[in-house]
């Protein structure tokens, strides 16, 4: 893998917090059939990190996902989030494990026949259990604000445009505090000044919570935003690593390719 060497100047986004390694991914294979979907992957998320991963389409990237959640089993490799290894849970253990993990799903879905604030206490009760209907309401009212959807709180999905969908999605899926954030192409299908909202509140909750996210998206305006370090997948492999700056200017035809329209 092209590792691009690190800058003296500090990085923009850099961590200020210690570098505890919250998913530690070594040698992880996963192939559907003869198709060998994820080849070598090689992957350490620390704690308080936004890393984005770019790749072209069909190159495993919710696949990767897929298996940190435990939705997918990979075929060989260890994939320890928290110091755990995923493959060796069981259901309670996954189940727990999901409780710390936010996924924001490339489809993004809401629940239509449920109000925004139905939407968000979903997880509230069924994740967390939660009964007091005070905190219950403090918990919505404060995740739906932080997006910036507070006056949407009663309308159905239906009643909203996709943007203003994708944000609520977001807000439920943090209502529950996540410690990690895996989103799937956050701001695909959005205008470009709804997108960089999306990618900038993205980086606004990491800066408030302290996530922990990976990232995967194609559009290069979130990651230039939300960014501490990117990776670039290729067939199953990353084939770099480094600052969104630092591979702005790599010389590999292939990484370079994705910072064609930057100036
Ligand atoms: N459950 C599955 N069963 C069989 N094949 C699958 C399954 N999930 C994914 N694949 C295959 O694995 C490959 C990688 O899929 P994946 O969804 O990870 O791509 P991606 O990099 O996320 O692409 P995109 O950018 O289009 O979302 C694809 O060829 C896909 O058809
Ligand atoms: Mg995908």
């Amino acid at each position: 893998m092209e590792k691009i060497k690190e800058h003296t100047e500090p990085q923009k986004h850099q961590p200020k917090v210690k570098e505890e390694v919250v998913i530690a991914i070594k040698g992880l294979k996963k192939s559907f059939g003869n198709k060998h979907v994820l080849k070598d992957i090689n992957l350490e998320l620390k704690r308080g990190e936004n890393l984005v991963i770019l790749g072209r389409s069909g190159t495993g990237k919710s696949v990767t996902i897929e298996c940190i959640v435990g939705l997918l089993k990979p075929d060989k490799g260890s994939l320890k989030v928290f110091g755990n290894e995923v493959v060796d849970m069981n259901d309670k253990e996954l189940k727990e494990l999901r409780m710390k993990i936010g996924f924001l799903f490339q489809s993004g879905a809401l629940y239509d026949s449920m109000t925004i604030r139905e939407n968000l206490e979903f997880p509230l009760t069924r994740i967390l259990k939660l009964k007091d209907q005070k905190q219950i309401d403090k918990k919505v009212k404060e995740a739906l604000d932080n997006v910036g959807l507070l006056e949407a709180i009663d309308k159905m999905p239906s009643d909203l445009s996709g943007g203003m969908r994708k944000r609520a999605g977001l807000a439920r899926t943090l209502v529950v505090n996540p410690e990690i954030m895996l989103y799937d192409e956050p701001t695909t299908g959005l205008d470009p000044i709804t997108s960089r909202e999306i990618s900038e509140l993205i980086l606004t909750i990491q800066k408030k919570n302290k996530t922990s996210s990976i990232i995967i998206t194609h559009d290069m305006e979130c990651a230039r935003i939300a960014a501490d370090r990117v990776l670039v997948m290729e067939n199953g492999e990353y084939i770099a690593e480094g600052t969104f700056d630092e591979l702005h200017q790599s010389k590999n035809k292939t990484v370079s390719a994705y910072f064609n329209d930057i100036l």
